[in-house]
C-alpha cells in the first residue's frame, strides 16, 4: 500500500517534513525485515544478555514499595549519583546537577540540537555517522558540512580543524570517539586531546556521542573526550547497550547552566523521564551486581567480536579490508574496488539469506562515500550464527569463477548457497526503521 501523503488527508505538512531522506533506509528495512535472515543489520544488543531477572526483581520492589512509582515524578536524584560513578569509570569528574536525565540518547542529541542549532545554521558531522543526530535537527535545516573519519581512529581533527581555520563555525560538531557507529572506530587518546584543544581555541560545541563507552572489550580505552574539557564537550550517555533499550533512559553531562536549559526544553516534550523506569533502573544499581553483569556482558561480545573478525580473516577476499574494533558493536568493511554494497544487499538477502547494513545509508550528506563499505553488527548473533553468516557472504565477494561448459548430463550448482535457499524479495514497506 503507498504511504498516505498530506495530500491524501488534505493537511498541510510543515515544509521541512517534504524534504526526507528516508528511502534507502526504508528499502534497507524492508529487506532485512525477514525475521528468517540471518541479520548483521540493526544495532541491537543481544537479548538474552538483558540482565531480566535483576531488572524484574527491582522493578517489583519499587512497584510494591516506592508510591512515586507510577506518579509524575522530577529527575531522579539517586538515578543521578549512580550516573555521575558511571562517568568515573569514563574518567569523567561530575556532579549530579551536571547530570541530565532523557529518554534516551536520542532525546538527549535532540535537546542538544534544538539548544544549540538555530535554523538554517550550521553543524558538522563526520562522513560517516549514526544518522540519529542529523535526523533530530532535521525540522532546524542546518546546513551540514562532514569531515572524514578513519575506520580505525575515527574522526579526522586535522580536517576539523582546517575548517575552522577556514573560518567556519559551527553551532556543534557531533563526533562518536569510542566503539564508533558504524565505523567501530575508536579515537586515540592524542586525537582527543587534540579535539578538545581546537573545541577551546575556535570556541565550538563539541557533542560526544558515548552510547557504546562503556562496552569496550580490551581494557585499554581512554577516557570519554568530555575529560580533556568539561566546558567545551557536552557528554551523551545511554542504558540502552548496558542494560537495555526498552528501559529508554540516557543522560547529558554538561555544565549545569546547559542542564537548566536543558530541562526547560523537555518539559515542552514529554515532561517527566518515566518515573518508573527512572526507579527501577535505580533500584537495580542500587541492590543488584551491576559491575558483573557489565563484565559479563563485555565478555560475552568480546568472543562475539572475535569471531567475526576471525570469520572476516577465513572467509573475506584479500582485497576487502575491515576496522578492529575495540568497544561497540560494528565491525566496518571495505570491499574490493568497484563493489557497490547496496546491490550487494539485494543478492546478500536473495541468495545468501544473510543481512548487513550498506555504508551509503550512513552517508551524512549523501553521496558516494560509503557505497563500498558496510556495516555488521556482531552483538545479537551467536559466534555460531556469524561464522556461518560471514562465509555466506563471503562466497559472494569472492570473484566468479569463469563458466567452463559442463559436459552433457550435468546440471550446473553455482550460485546458491546449499543452506541458504533464495528466497522473494520483499517490497519496501513504510515502517520506521528503529535502532541502526
Ligand atoms: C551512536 C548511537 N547513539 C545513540 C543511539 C541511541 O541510543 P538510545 O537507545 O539511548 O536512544 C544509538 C542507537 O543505536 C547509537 O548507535
Amino acid at each position: 500500500m503507498p504511504e498516505p501523503t498530506a495530500a491524501d488527508h488534505d493537511i498541510p505538512f510543515a515544509a521541512w517534513t517534504r524534504q526526507s531522506r528516508q528511502s534507502i533506509l526504508r528499502e534497507i528495512l524492508a529487506l532485512t525485515a525477514d525475521p528468517n535472515l540471518l541479520s548483521f543489520a540493526l544495532g541491537m544488543p543481544a537479548a538474552e544478555l538483558f540482565p531480566t531477572p535483576g531488572y524484574a526483581r527491582a522493578a517489583q520492589h519499587v512497584l510494591g514499595h516506592d508510591p512515586r512509582a507510577l506518579q509524575y515524578g522530577m529527575p531522579l536524584r539517586r538515578l543521578r549519583e549512580h550516573v555521575v560513578q558511571l562517568m568515573a569509570l569514563r574518567g569523567v569528574e561530575c556532579t549530579e546537577n551536571e547530570v541530565f536525565i532523557t529518554t534516551g540518547a536520542q532525546q538527549a542529541m535532540s535537546l542538544l540540537g534544538q539548544l544549540l542549532v538555530t535554523p538554517g545554521g550550521t553543524v558538522v558531522t563526520e562522513e560517516l555517522a549514526y544518522d540519529g543526530m542529523l535526523g533530530s535537527l532535521r525540522p532546524l535545516q542546518p546546513r551540514v558540512l562532514t569531515v572524514p573519519s578513519d575506520p580505525q581512529t575515527g574522526m579526522d581533527v586535522g580536517a576539523l580543524e582546517a575548517l575552522l581555520a577556514a573560518g567556519e563555525r559551527p553551532a556543534l560538531v557531533y563526533t562518536i570517539p569510542e566503539g564508533h557507529n558504524p565505523l567501530g572506530a575508536s579515537m586515540p587518546s592524542a586525537a582527543r586531546r587534540r579535539l578538545a584543544e581546537v573545541a577551546g581555541c575556535y570556541g565550538v560545541t563539541v557533542i560526544e556521542d558515548d552510547a557504546y563507552g562503556l562496552i569496550d572489550y580490551d581494557g585499554d580505552a581512554p577516557p570519554a573526550l568530555r575529560s580533556y574539557d568539561g566546558r567545551r564537550v557536552l557528554y551523551v550517555g545511554s542504558f540502552s547497550k548496558i542494560m537495555a533499550p526498552g528501559i529508554r533512559t540516557g543522560w547529558v553531562v554538561a555544565p549545569e547552566a546547559v542542564v537548566q536549559r536543558l530541562s526547560i526544553l523537555k518539559q515542552g516534550s514529554d515532561l517527566d523521564v518515566t518515573t518508573f523506569a527512572q526507579l527501577a533502573l535505580s533500584a537495580f544499581l542500587d541492590r543488584e551486581p551491576f559491575a558483573e553483569h557489565l563484565a559479563s556482558l563485555r565478555a560475552a561480545y568480546a568472543v562475539r567480536r572475535d569471531a567475526m573478525l576471525e570469520a572476516l580473516d577465513a572467509h573475506f577476499p584479500a582485497a576487502a579490508r575491515w576496522s578492529r574494533p575495540r568497544a561497540g558493536m560494528f565491525v566496518w568493511v571495505e570491499t574490493p574496488e568497484g563493489v557497490d554494497t547496496t546491490a550487494l544487499l539485494r543478492r546478500a538477502v536473495a541468495e545468501a539469506g544473510v543481512a548487513f547494513v550498506p555504508g551509503q545509508a550512513f552517508c551524512a550528506a549523501g553521496g558516494v562515500r560509503g557505497r563500498g563499505g558496510l556495516r555488521l553488527n556482531f552483538s545479537r548473533p551467536s559466534p555460531d550464527q556469524i561464522h556461518d553468516g560471514i562465509r555466506r557472504l563471503g562466497r559472494l565477494l569472492q570473484p566468479r569463477p569463469a563458466v567452463i561448459p559442463l559436459p552433457a548430463g550435468f546440471s550446473p550448482a553455482v550460485g546458491a548457497s546449499a543452506s541458504a535457499p533464495p528466497r522473494p524479495v520483499p517490497s519496501p514497506s513504510t515502517r520506521p526503521l528503529g535502532p541502526r
